[in-house]
């Protein structure tokens, strides 16, 4: 507790607790069903557990629509549920952080309800209200959950802005306020005890004045890193985050390095670090993110690179491969058929953890769990991805079976299926809110315990061997063969001591480059056995790290 900058040795694990585990049969994971898991966590190497919402909502966007930001929805458990996971949680030397998110509300929130009835109602300059253009919304701005930005209210005879579903309408940061209450909200939480909060969409909370036209009705460029966000995060950390002994991740749709440096450099009193989308972003493209394609790697590459070295000395990554708005990783970025699926499982883990930054592990990565490859749209519960259906099929910009394997590729419910406790599910006795899918039930925790060559027992080995290497938290990063389009090789040093990360990121053996080779000695890790190994080539998807 008396290292300030716990953070950055910290293992932090992501429960999606819709998925998690259910314990009372209602096929909705609950507070209880992480208290049951809480073994297992330990088991993994986990120190902090980053909590999507739990608090009451009416659901539209799985909880990230907050009618009440001091009570528990009752589909996840109560109040004392909850002080009982943080009190266990805190018994075992490990910490909670919260999902805040604050740049909307649900549209149930009583605030919204008070604001909506009348132009003069106190709670109006809680959210942000503008005329219509002859019968037409305020401007061209097209919401990130489909359709227009704004929604008409009849009682105020104006529109309201939402950037995501027209039930998540956007607070208003400019009124003090807004900001005294949020800052309120976080006091009870902390003084609660909670270890901190990942910030939802943190970097889109401040929104100019004036809200223009764009050419593309895109309103990115107006309202990410908006005027005043700088501000109403240093008055954040003045008034409340300086005040604990926490840590604080901004999501930050957008971020360029030098504005990470901003939200989260080591002396700019912002947050500790942001989760910035550059490298899940790279086959976004013609329809946004609805696609197949696979990530170039020496794209993917430069994107680590740039951020491994830009932020170094003066800010902190977060490294992550998946969450619960991403596909999952094994599919994304490795090869999730049977004869790869573990394999390109590890190769994922020691090519991202060895690292410079704090490790988040979304659940289930840590078993390997690929997308479910839903085939039909009835399978889907995402508003996101069954609006973009709507939108794109509909107009016949796109035909049915493209966008449903756009869906399956990168949907937002291929990362929400639930948890794989046994080989019979094991996450419900009941009828679970959303199928499992085809993903292999051999993906499943019970087995993988008691296989030491599992994806679990290799990512317990990989954050075993981080925490006990001050290079992989001190070194410095460099990339070799930067355009090289199978392998992913870098270096990191520190005080005289050299780590070298092999990684194979296609399904062909690789002749190693001469300047990849390590010199010699054994690696302290890798994913095939010494017997399989090649002297100077990977086999497909291996992975070696040597230390010199
Ligand atoms: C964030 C969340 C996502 C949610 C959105 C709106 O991106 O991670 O799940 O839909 O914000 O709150």
């Amino acid at each position: 507790m008396t290292d300030k900058n716990w953070w950055k040795n910290a293992v932090v694990y992501q429960i999606y607790p819709r998925s998690f585990q259910d314990m009372d049969g209602d096929g909705i994971g609950d507070l209880r069903g992480i208290i049951e898991r809480l073994d297992y966590l330990e088991k993994l190497g986990v120190d902090v557990i980053w909590l999507s919402p739990v608090y009451a909502s009416p659901m539209v966007d799985n909880g990230y629509d907050i009618s009440d930001y001091r009570a528990i929805n009752p589909l996840f458990g109560t109040m004392e549920d909850f002080d009982e996971l943080l009190s266990a949680l805190h018994s075992r030397g490990m910490r909670l952080i919260m999902d805040l998110v604050v740049n909307h509300t649900s549209s149930e929130h009583p605030w919204f309800q008070e604001a909506r009835k009348s132009r003069d109602n106190p709670y109006r300059g809680y959210y942000i209200w503008r005329e219509g253009k002859d019968g037409e919304p305020p401007n061209n701005w097209i919401s990130w959950f489909s359709g227009s930005t704004w929604e008409y209210n009849p009682p105020t005879g104006d529109y309201y802005l939402h950037i995501f579903a027209k039930e998540q309408p956007d607070l208003n940061w400019r009124n003090p306020k807004v900001r005294e209450e949020i800052f309120d909200m976080m006091r009870w939480w902390l003084d609660k005890g909670v270890d901190g909060f990942r910030m939802d969409v943190i970097s889109l909370i401040s929104k100019p004045e004036e809200l223009p036209d764009d050419p593309r009705g895109d309103l990115s460029p107006y309202c990410i890193n908006g005027p005043h966000v700088h501000e109403y995060l240093r008055e954040m950390n003045e008034k409340v985050l300086s005040k604990y002994d926490i840590m604080t991740v901004g999501e930050c749709p957008g971020m360029t390095v030098e504005q990470a440096k901003i939200y989260a450099g080591f002396d700019s009193g912002e947050l500790n670090m942001v989760f910035q989308f550059e490298h899940t972003g790279l086959t976004d493209g013609e329809f946004g993110k609805w696609t197949d394609k696979k990530t170039p790697l020496p794209a993917l590459k430069r994107v680590f690179e740039k951020w491994q070295t830009g932020l170094f000395g003066e800010s902190w990554n977060s490294l992550f491969w998946g969450n619960h708005d991403q596909p999952r990783a094994v599919t994304k970025f490795g090869d999730h058929s049977p004869e790869y699926s573990d394999l390109s499982a590890k190769m994922l883990c020691c090519c991202l953890y060895f690292m410079q930054g704090t490790p988040y592990i979304y659940q289930g990565d840590e078993l390997g769990t690929p997308n479910p490859g839903f085939d039909e749209l009835a399978h889907y519960r995402d508003i996101e991805s069954i609006n973009a259906y709507r939108d794109f099929v509909d107009s016949g910009i796109l035909d049915e079976p493209t966008m449903l394997r756009y869906l399956a590729r990168t949907g937002r419910d291929n990362a929400r299926t639930p948890m794989q406790w046994a080989p019979n599910g094991g996450f419900t006795t009941g009828k679970p809110w959303i199928s499992y899918g085809g993903s292999t039930r051999a993906v499943n925790a019970e087995m993988q315990l008691q296989d030491p060559d599992s994806v679990f027992c290799f990512y317990k080995k990989v954050l075993e061997l981080r925490k006990s290497l001050p290079l992989v938290r001190e070194g410095s990063f460099e990339l070799l063969r930067p355009e090289h389009e199978s392998l992913f090789v870098y270096i990191r040093r520190f005080e005289g001591q050299t780590l070298l990360v092999l990684c194979n990121f296609s399904a062909e053996w690789v002749t190693l480059p001469d300047n990849c080779r390590p010199a010699s000695g054994t690696p302290v890790i890798a994913n095939y056995p010494e017997t399989a190994r090649l002297e100077g080539a990977l086999l497909p998807y291996e992975c070696r790290v040597y230390i010199v």
